[in-house]
């Protein structure tokens, strides 16, 4: 579901309704409302709420932040389908025979308060499968000229998973997800393929063994609802078969990472570059382990002073 740059020249109807789905914590209630926005072209679903919150009501409750499709906050239900609200042109979902647009929060994310969701489960699977990549020698970390030889047909095999932006429109979608609260997901089985076949990546073996369970690959059920949404374009249900068909061939002996790239030779100025400082390198004995299970929380206030 990508950005329609035709729908950006077209004109919505002049007066649009906008029918929003409302949830109150405190008292449980779930409710339908109804606003009149008056549009103009170029006008986005979330500019339209906005509006909404502006000017007709301030206790309409969503998220967003860049408002430009890459913070990947703004997910909902737009017209029965997970997308972008700041990606979503009023003039795409909503027409002179049919001047009305439905908004209700993203399935599969515990609502917290109308269209604003509780991302905490979804984020806790990705970081369960560790998104980055892991090289076996700590020192490299620390010398701090980390670079890699990889081919052009390697990153061309990966690149399209690294355009993620985690915003869970592929999770809201799943017909397993919605079945299953286990079930990892379209997204963080996206990344967990995206490091296996990552040539700099040199933990593809423990990655595999973690998601040969019953949470993982097998219990998708290729809908491939997930890829039909993705407002980047992304592929998880093929990430997801690419992996299926790694694990099988793992469980017989067969996989083999094709290979694990190579260093590369540090540039000159690295060489010339006096050694870092040692407070600041790594904290010698830092259990990065317990670390990522807890990370630190860090003070608000320290980050604005
Ligand atoms: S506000 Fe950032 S993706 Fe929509």
């Amino acid at each position: 579901m990508t950005f329609d740059p035709k729908a950006a020249t077209k004109e919505p109807p002049k007066k649009v309704v906008f029918r929003v789905k409302r949830y109150n914590p405190e008292t449980g209630k779930t409710w339908w409302d109804e606003y009149e926005v008056e549009t103009y072209r170029g006008m986005t679903v979330l500019d339209a709420l906005l509006k909404i919150k502006e000017e007709l009501d301030h206790t309409l409750v969503l998220r967003y932040s860049c408002r430009m499709g890459v913070c990947g906050s703004c997910g909902m239900i737009i017209n029965g389908m997970p997308r972008l609200a700041c990606q979503t042109q009023v003039a795409e979902v909503a027409s002179e025979a049919r001047p009305v647009v439905t908004v209700e929060p993203l399935k599969n994310h515990p609502v917290v308060r109308d269209l604003l969701t509780d991302f905490t489960a979804f984020f806790d699977k990705h970081r369960s499968v560790k998104p980055y990549t892991i090289r076996k020698n700590k020192e490299e970390l620390e010398t701090g000229d980390m670079e890699f030889l990889m081919t052009p047909e390697e990153h061309s095999e990966l690149y399209e998973y690294t355009l993620c932006i985690a915003c869970g429109l592929c999770y809201s979608a799943c017909p397993v997800a919605a079945s299953d609260e286990r079930f990892l997901g379209p997204q963080a089985l996206t990344y967990v393929w995206r490091y296996v076949a990552d040539p700099r990546d040199e933990a593809w073996q423990e990655r595999l063994e973690a998601v040969d369970t019953e949470e993982g690959p097998f219990s998708c059920h290729f809908a491939a609802s997930c890829s039909a949404v993705c407002p980047k374009m992304v592929d998880p249900a093929a990430a997801i078969q690419r992996l299926r068909s790694a694990l099988i061939k793992y469980r017989m002996g067969l996989y083999k990472k094709k290979k694990i790239a190579r260093k590369a030779e540090p540039p000159k100025e690295f060489k010339e570059r006096k050694p870092l400082p040692p407070e600041a390198k790594l904290v010698e004995g830092a259990d990065l382990e317990a670390l990522e299970k807890e990370p630190p929380e860090i003070p608000v206030d320290s980050l604005l002073s």
